[in-house]
């Protein structure tokens, strides 16, 4: 049995996934969908391995199509991908015996037990011991105090957690899940994540959309930034945060805005009276942005200067994108607000 150490100081038992030293379970090459003339998926070529590989964008950005091409639930419009090394049009059936997949939709049956809701997908997937092998998923995702009762009493974590455990009971080495967090509680997010460190800590390949720019920066060992279904950039989120090398200014405002021009300074965004600048050096700037804001008027209710974040690298190349929509990125910043 295998024990795994995480970084949370928690003892797994029970995980042993045999693909610690395979290097890419995942290789993307030139996948390609599209939906009539739109094209959702853009020639995405990525290599995933044993990490927590986030796949970063908002709604409609293409993260479901990718996940559904992936898992075999989607025909590709051209190009391909390798899963564990079964190619997902010739070896379907090996790709799904590879993996598992958690929607974003909650796929729990609320008339069942938690134990019966695993115990069914042990039994469908043909698991040996399918009793132990329960037990053991419940245990790992902590859940075996309340598995005996009914799983429309769990909550909304509860009912995320108790997917994972049906997706692990048949010792996947790939998994894929879809938005994992949306609609929980900042408590149940940050319990799932760990869950899913845990898991990528016993071995196993995790390919994990979302579109929460924080969870991303926070749990993600590598991000693909995606937009408008064509990956902008992958690297690790600090990696991706150093392409910009300058400060976030953020100043909000009363008054109409009409530009600035202040040397080492980019005016960037202008949403909901907050003004958004990049500059070289953002303590300096900051009295010179006031000084010419004041200059046309406008009175300065709040300032602040931070390091940028992957909300900005996410900006930064989207805005340097050929089709830059304002609208598109109003959405965007509206969605992660509400959430
Ligand atoms: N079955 C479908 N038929 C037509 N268009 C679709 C279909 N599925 C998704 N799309 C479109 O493809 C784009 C990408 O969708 P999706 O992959 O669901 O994005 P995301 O998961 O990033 O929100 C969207 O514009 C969406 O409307
Ligand atoms: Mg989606």
């Amino acid at each position: 049995m295998a024990r795994n150490q995480i970084g949370t100081g928690v003892t797994v038992t029970g995980l042993e996934i045999d693909n610690k030293n395979d290097t890419n379970q995942i290789v993307i090459r030139n996948l390609t969908k599209n939906f009539g003339e739109l094209c959702a998926v853009n020639q995405m070529n990525l290599s995933v391995g044993n990490e927590i590989f986030g796949i970063l964008g908002p709604n409609g950005s293409g993260k479901t199509t990718t996940v559904l091409m992936l898992t075999t639930l989607l025909d590709p419009t051209s190009g391909t991908a390798e899963i564990c090394g079964y190619d997902i049009h010739k070896d379907p059936r090996k790709v799904r015996e590879s993996i598992s997949y958690v929607p974003q939709d909650l796929a729990v049956d609320v008339r069942l037990t938690g134990r019966e809701n695993v115990r069914m997908f042990a039994e469908l997937y043909g698991v040996k011991n399918s009793r132990e092998k329960t037990d053991e998923v419940l245990k790992i995702l902590e859940l075996s105090d309340r598995a005996d009762e009914f799983a429309k009493v769990y909550s909304g974590g509860m009912r995320r957690r108790l997917e994972l455990a049906q997706a692990l009971v048949h010792n996947p080495k790939v998994l894929f899940l879809d938005e994992p967090t949306v609609g929980l509680d900042v408590a149940a997010r940050q319990k799932i994540w760990e869950h899913i460190q845990t898991l990528r800590n016993a071995g196993m390949s995790i390919f994990v959309t979302t579109h929460y720019m924080d969870e991303a920066d926070r749990y993600c060992d590598r991000v693909a930034i995606m937009d408008k279904g064509v990956i902008k950039a992958v690297d690790t989120p600090d990696t991706l945060k150093g392409m910009i090398s300058h400060d976030v200014v953020t100043i909000t405002i009363s008054g109409t805005f009409s530009g600035i021009s202040v040397p080492g300074v980019r005016f960037v965004k202008n949403e909901d009276d907050e003004l958004i600048f990049f500059a070289e050096r953002g303590d300096s700037a900051l009295p010179l942005i006031k000084d010419a804001l004041a200059e046309q008027g406008l009175r300065v209710i709040a300032m602040s200067v931070r390091r940028p974040s992957l909300d900005d690298v996410f900006l930064h190349l989207v805005e340097n994108s050929e089709d830059t929509s304002p609208l598109n990125f109003r959405a965007f910043r509206s969605i992660i607000r509400r959430n």
